[in-house]
């Protein structure tokens, strides 16, 4: 991945192909532009007159546009990209974190091909620094694992690779805050790219078997106890959910537990994953136009093993344990149909009326088993409807739970970390339509507020007593529109930021 450093160099001295400035609209009532801190001695290599130069150039300050410049001969670096950030902030206010994530993410972006990039971007606080840093990182992702030309000797052009080293200026690097701070980035980007790299995996490739195998080989590399429960131990334990919902497949399913431990924490926190490596819908079969992008239908999973991999490399004082729901929805004789019964782990029966509904099924055996271990709060993220997609759009996830606070401590921590979402409610009057004549519970109801009933379904799977929270990605998970900021095309490692900053929190002990 993209390596990153600090640097208390001068911007105009410094030795890069290239310099990242930021470039502001005027705050209201102001003209024109105005380059934003951090690019002082850019702008006076410049005669004071960069932001006049990008104006002539067209540049309006808009986020995410950048303009490139060939530098003036003060500076050292040959090229000049000034990244938009909006309309600038009023005084004595300053940029917020996300933009200038967003911003850095952009420049990336812009990047590829690029070897050594520095930024000069507005570092205020220790939090700036490290939204840049993290934006940087996210920004300069891409999957090329299955592209195979160039890789023959072939020249190709499309082949530019991800901005390899990022320097950020503007930081302290002797500053123990800043170190750790451009270290948690680090790990936090590392892991969010490899729960994209996951996602963007074929399901050919990506099965259950070869899921549970990567996490059991990222578990021995950081310190995380791995089990992995295959199809015979499934059966002998009663997973009928995760059981039934891999009965289709030639690839069978697995549960995976992640376990990381600090010998002085005081709280556990759970994380349970949707794993479907592929959802064809099973023999409610989804219609071509539906299931091109189903690969993405394990996003929970691998923002779940994401989250507990940062953890464990942060070493934060908290335990955090991983439930990885894997299996495979696929249709054949083997399949469970519409009007099948299944006996989940917890004992309750389920009618399965639409086996395009497998994501409640594997997540409710999971979550029985994570209540057993009775940790203090469970959290578990899915792709899990597209009614949420409907209600909330492609760029935000919606938050249920059986705990208003706890509901409101989520949504506040997703958008510290600069995550989109809003809290969802579970109208208790919705129940009944997943009465079954046959079942305890049926695994559909209404057709009205989807992605309400999809978690009244789960709830009923959460031990008495336990705190928990529902987050349905299935919006932002994947993104099948173009790049924007920091987010590529395809996975994103939505929700991974607000898992590991749960963690935190739990850690600092400040939640329940
Ligand atoms: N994996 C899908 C939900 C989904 C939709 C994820 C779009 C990402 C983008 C889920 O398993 C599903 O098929 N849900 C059904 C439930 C219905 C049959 C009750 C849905 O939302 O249509
Ligand atoms: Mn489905
Ligand atoms: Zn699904």
């Amino acid at each position: 991945m993209t390596a990153l450093t600090l640097s208390t160099a001068g911007a105009a001295t410094l030795r890069a192909d290239v310099l990242v400035v930021g470039v502001a609209k005027s705050p209201q009532g102001g003209k024109g532009l105005v380059v934003a801190p951090g690019a002082e001695a850019v702008d006076a290599a410049f005669d004071g007159k960069l932001a006049t130069v990008l104006e002539t150039l067209g540049a309006s300050g808009a986020e995410g546009e950048v303009t490139k410049v060939p530098s003036p001969s003060g500076l050292k670096a040959p090229v000049v990209l000034a990244v938009g950030l909006g309309t600038a902030p009023e005084k004595d206010d300053t940029y917020t974190a996300e933009t200038l994530r967003r911003a850095a993410g952009s420049a990336a972006r812009a990047l590829f091909g690029t070897k050594k990039a520095a930024f000069a971007l507005p570092v205020e606080a220790v939090e700036d620094a490290e939204a840049i840093a993290e934006g940087a990182l996210l920004g300069a992702y891409a999957f090329t694992a299955y592209q195979t030309a160039g890789k023959d000797g072939k020249a190709d052009k499309d082949t530019k690779g991800p901005l390899a080293e990022v320097i950020l200026l503007g930081a302290k690097p002797r500053d123990k805050a800043y170190k750790a701070a451009i270290e948690r980035a680090l790990a936090l980007a590392e892991e969010i790219n490899r729960a994209r790299d996951l996602v963007n995996t074929p399901p050919n490739d990506l099965t259950p078997e070869a899921f549970a195998a990567i996490a059991t080989a990222a578990g021995k590399e950081n310190g995380i106890k791995v089990q992995v429960l295959d199809e015979k131990a499934l059966t002998k334990g009663g997973y009928g959910g995760i059981l039934g919902v891999g009965s289709g497949s030639a690839n069978p399913p697995r549960l995976v537990r992640l376990a990381y431990t600090h010998p002085k924490a005081e709280k556990t926190l759970a994380l349970v994953g949707k794993g479907i490596t592929y959802d064809s819908g099973g023999i409610s079969l989804k219609p071509a136009g539906h299931n091109e992008t189903m690969k993405c239908d394990m996003s929970g999973a691998a923002a779940v093993f994401a989250a507990v991999v940062t953890a464990a490399r942060l070493r934060l004082r908290v335990n955090v344990t991983g439930w990885l729901a894997l299996a495979e929805n696929m249709p054949s004789g083997s399949a469970v149909r519409p009007g099948d019964v299944l006996r989940m782990y917890s004992g309750k029966t389920v009618e399965v009326l639409n086996t395009d509904a497998e994501g409640r099924l594997v997540l409710a055996d999971a979550l029985t088993r994570a209540s057993e271990e009775n940790p203090d709060a469970i959290v578990d993220v899915a792709t899990l409807t597209g009614a949420m997609v409907l209600a909330l759009g492609n760029r935000t996830f919606g938050i249920m739970a059986n705990d208003d606070a706890f509901r409101t401590s989520v949504h506040e921590i997703a958008e510290e970390v600069g995550e989109q979402s809003w809290p969802m409610p579970l109208p208790a009057e919705l129940r009944k339509g997943m009465d079954s004549p046959t079942a305890d519970i049926a695994n559909m109801g209404e057709r009205m507020g989807g992605g309400l009933v999809a978690g009244l379904f789960l709830k009923e799977f959460v031990g008495e007593g336990i705190t928990w929270a529902h987050l349905d990605i299935a919006g932002p998970a994947f993104n099948e529109g173009g790049p924007f900021g920091y987010t590529p095309k395809g996975g994103t490692g939505s929700s991974v930021r607000t898992l590991v900053k749960l963690a935190e929190r739990t850690a600092a002990g400040d939640l329940g």
